[in-house]
């Protein structure tokens, strides 16, 4: 039985772009108030990363104190991670919101704050990022469960 192709509990995020592509994300990588990071799932057992549409991610890290209650248990240290699709006609999330807490699609400006589970502030989207998980454990960013939620546009 091989795993799931989709993120799963204890995978690690890697670049899907720049000069550390396909290199695993830390911690140190993100800072508050960068544009946020589109990232893949790295699998630690083969280093293998889980290149598809539906593991596309967008990270960022937020101010501790933005973060909202329904999102704390989602959040490590500060970085949140979101399917990246978005949920209106399927762009990539790539933008920060000058809020710096909440996050925009290039496409057609539907906004979505990243500090309470990904929900739309702004459409025309109407349904919110599905939220992954993370965790930060010996120093490392990981994984921490499934997505809270369907992925890409209502069908
Ligand atoms: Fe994102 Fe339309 S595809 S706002």
């Amino acid at each position: 039985a091989g795993r799931s192709q989709k993120p799963e509990p204890g995978d690690r995020l890697a670049f899907m772009v720049g000069d550390k592509k396909d290199q695993e994300i830390t911690p140190a990588d993100l800072l508050v108030g960068a544009v946020p990071t589109l990232a893949y799932p790295l699998d630690p057992a083969t280093g293998k990363v889980l290149v598809s549409r539906v593991n596309l991610l967008t990270v960022v890290k937020l101010k501790a104190e933005d973060i909202q209650p329904s999102s704390q248990k989602n959040a490590a240290d500060g970085i949140v991670a979101f399917s990246a699709i978005c949920t209106h006609y399927g762009c990539p999330i790539t933008t920060l919101h000058p809020s710096q807490s909440q996050i925009v699609c290039n496409c057609h400006g539907s906004v979505f704050n990243a500090a309470d589970r990904g929900v739309v502030t702004t459409g025309p989207a109407t349904r919110r990022l599905a939220m992954l998980p993370l965790a930060i454990k010996d120093g490392a960013l990981v994984v921490a469960g499934k997505f809270d939620g369907p992925l890409g546009p209502p069908t």
